[in-house]
């Protein structure tokens, strides 16, 4: 007699076997530099809210106005009734913001790529992907019909020898996609370039810069604009406000064109709810604090250079890392999950990248750089790592 989801059970079992299932801690309180979980005060070094505007006053006040004014719930899908004021004013803040003529909201980075990446391209066009590209590309492009390519992490010799190749099967389209900070390296798409060798082929470009919004570029305006290029140069610059935003949802800035035909088109945006008015009022604010506040994104750099300079002075190597996402390279998993626990115990919460997230011999560390943290606690955090990785013989 079959047992209709036994299976489950021993795909499980397979996975903790192989220490491959994810233990899931839990949060008690906010997601700050420093936070208490599993019972245990930590000093935070794997949140995404790089800047620490989750706690941000202003963002908080923003989120509880707009419940008493709005409620909680925005009651339907954007397309029907689920527009609101909130939901149009950050549409258009986040255009201004990104210097382009127009931003769409997704409920998340996710469902934007996922919704809208199987929109842009067909059967007889093609898609050229660089090869570590976030899951949520994976799956937006593996939902097209379109004919897949894949040039090697960030190189752009192996990008034109592939454009060259596709050229050959003559697409009506090419779109090229790319993270803009990659999430498991740290480190940056070479945009400028892809750009250059884009142009003879007339490609599209889309860009996820889920971890270089609000890091990267001029007051966190982002990847575009860190490389001085236009949105007519990179067609969709995709983002979330989940991470250095502190809040959550995805977008994506480019053309009024592009905007109009993503919003009639993406079945994640007409076919799911609108963000709770006190999300859509908090990214707003969360845009204001950018504009008005510069010390946040110079102090996640002037950090992140801090501890970068700490761990590799110690002896880590801290791999690719251009950006606050700095990892600490560890080869075996073994080695990676036990410098986790052990600085864990010393009141680090820093957890451990291993196979098959990464290759089987690339196990880190991945620290998210914060902007909250004092010095004082960086010195804590640097010095945990230094015990615990001469201990283990990583350094
Ligand atoms: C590169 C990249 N794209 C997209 C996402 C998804 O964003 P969200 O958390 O808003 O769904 C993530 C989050 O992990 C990411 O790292």
């Amino acid at each position: 007699m079959r047992d209709p989801t036994g299976w489950m059970r021993e795909e499980y079992d397979k996975l903790v076997e192989q220490n491959l299932n994810w233990r899931i801690r839990e949060l008690q309180g906010p997601s700050a530099p420093t936070a208490k979980m599993d019972g245990k005060e930590v000093i935070m070094l794997c949140s995404n809210n790089y800047l620490n505007l989750s706690n941000h006053p202003k963002l908080k006040r923003a989120a509880v106005a707009a419940i008493r004014t709005h409620g909680v719930g925005s009651g339907s899908v954007r397309a029907i009734a689920g527009t609101m004021d909130l939901h149009l004013e950050l549409e258009r803040r986040l255009a201004k913001f990104k210097g382009a003529e127009a931003s769409l909201t997704y409920s998340a980075g996710f469902t934007t790529n996922e919704g809208l990446i199987p929109q842009l391209v067909d059967q007889g066009d093609a898609i050229i992907s660089d090869e570590l590209n976030h899951g949520s590309i994976i799956d937006g492009v593996r939902l097209t019909k379109a004919d897949r390519y894949v040039y090697k992490h960030t190189d752009v010799a192996d990008l034109e020898r592939v454009l060259v190749e596709v050229e050959k099967k003559n697409p009506k389209k090419v779109l090229i996609i790319t993270d803009g900070v990659f999430s498991m390296d740290g480190d940056i798409a070479p945009l400028d370039g892809i750009v250059k060798a884009a142009k003879p082929y007339g490609a599209m470009i889309y860009v996820d810069d889920a971890h270089g919004e609000a890091v990267l570029g001029k007051g966190g305006r982002g990847i575009v604009s860190h490389f001085n290029l236009t949105h007519n140069d990179v067609h969709f610059e995709m983002g979330t406000f989940s991470k250095a935003f502190g809040v959550m949802g995805g977008h994506v800035s480019g053309s009024r064109d592009m905007v109009n035909y993503a919003l009639n088109k993406s079945r994640s945006w007409l076919l799911s709810a609108s963000h709770p008015p006190a999300t859509a009022a908090a990214c707003i604010a969360a845009i204001d604090v950018l504009e008005t506040e510069e010390r946040h994104v110079k102090t996640l750099w002037k950090n992140r250079e801090y501890f970068v300079k700490g761990l590799q002075q110690m002896g880590f190597d801290t791999g690719r890392s251009q950006t606050p996402i700095v990892p600490a390279m560890c080869s075996e998993s073994a080695k990676a999950v036990a410098l986790s626990d052990g600085l864990f115990k010393q009141g680090i919460l820093a957890l451990p990248i291993v196979f098959p997230m990464v290759a089987r011999d690339k196990a880190r560390i991945r620290n998210m750089m914060n902007s909250g943290l004092t010095k004082a606690q960086l010195d804590t955090a640097l010095a945990a790592y230094e015990k615990v990785g001469k201990k283990l013989t990583i350094i």
